[in-house]
């Protein structure tokens, strides 16, 4: 484009000090045309999204599985795994398998590469203990994997621990060792047919156990975060208020209960077949349970759970 006049008599202006310096708008712009080093920020994967207590409800029915949810600052994202003839394949039923759409494929590798990308290894990060997660803003954040496992537990587990060795191997596991829980990048957590007993022999431990929230006390097990950093119920059977109308208040103590036992054992908890529809019925519900201190907004539309 050939300069105006006006551009070229301002420019004379400016380099012959008659004129001030260019605004800061001007500088801006010449600065983001430029090519220079200065503008690119190394750890910018996630720059800007603030992580939200949300856990993306079959997060793999997405067309874009994980990615998708980090946009949104989902900190929780749940994929089924079927081991089928050695593979531990990713989707809601048997129609929904593929061979290509493999735990390895959809999560674990994924995660490495964004992790890898937010930990980069130079003589400024060599005295970071404690690797940084996905969200830029928030690096000490873990996200939660929820690995459900649709097969056999006691078969599952082993190919779910050695699927799982690459982000060991780069320490990014919150890992229980020892007697010390060490928090990381990505925490890993059973459910579904997860076995508890193998989830307890586990030693050290980096995939942890969905504990029963309806089962906490009077239980055989003695439950902590060391095992399970995470409760689990089903909310239509535990709770059942359709968020229309005013909820009783025995359904509201029977929340506020629910949650109390988790958090005095320091385990967070999730309520899941929350309402979908109407609208303001999944809206009432999900208020209800904030207020009532559950951490954990069970959600299938993540575009209406991170704007809530
Ligand atoms: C790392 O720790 C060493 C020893 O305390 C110190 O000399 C060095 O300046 C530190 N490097 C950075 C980048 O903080
Ligand atoms: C605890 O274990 C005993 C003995 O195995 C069993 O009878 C009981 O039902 C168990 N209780 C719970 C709450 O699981
Ligand atoms: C619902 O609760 C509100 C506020 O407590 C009360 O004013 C209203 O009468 C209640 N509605 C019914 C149908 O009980």
């Amino acid at each position: 484009m050939k300069p105006t006049w006006g551009a070229l008599v301002i420019n004379w202006l400016v380099l012959s000090g008659i004129l001030a310096k260019p605004g800061v708008l001007q500088q801006i712009e010449h600065l983001e045309s430029s090519n220079s080093p200065l503008l690119r920020y190394p750890t910018q994967f996630s720059q800007g999204i603030i992580p939200k207590q949300i856990h993306s409800h079959n997060d793999y029915w997405r067309d874009v599985p994980l990615l998708t949810a980090l946009s949104y600052g989902v900190s929780s994202v749940e994929a089924d795994v079927w081991l089928v003839d050695g593979t531990l394949l990713v989707g809601h039923e048997a129609a929904a398998l593929t061979k290509e759409r493999t735990l390895e494929s959809l999560y674990i590798q994924p995660l490495l590469k964004i992790l890898r990308s937010q930990n980069p290894t130079n003589e400024f990060t060599v005295n970071q203990t404690r690797p940084n997660g996905v969200f830029d803003t928030s690096s000490g954040t873990p996200l939660q994997l929820l690995v459900d496992m649709k097969t056999d537990g006691a078969a599952t587990l082993p190919f779910v621990l050695r699927a799982i060795e690459p982000l060991r191997k780069a320490h990014y596991l919150t890992t229980f060792s020892n007697g010390v829980l060490t928090k990381s990048a990505v925490t890993i957590v059973g459910t579904g047919n997860t076995p508890l007993e193998g989830i307890k022999a586990l030693s050290p431990r980096d995939i942890f156990f969905d504990a029963p929230l309806t089962g906490l006390v009077n239980s055989n097990t003695t439950w902590d975060a060391t095992l399970s950093p995470l409760a689990s119920v089903d909310y239509e059977v535990a709770v059942g208020w359709n968020g229309i109308g005013n909820i009783t208040d025995v359904q509201s103590a029977s929340i506020t209960s629910l949650v109390e036992q988790a958090h005095d054992l320091g385990i967070t908890a999730r309520f899941w077949d929350t309402p979908g529809w109407p609208r303001q019925a999944r809206d009432n519900v999900w208020k209800q349970l904030l207020r009532s201190g559950a951490d954990w907004l069970n959600a299938d539309d993540l575009q209406a759970a991170s704007n809530f």
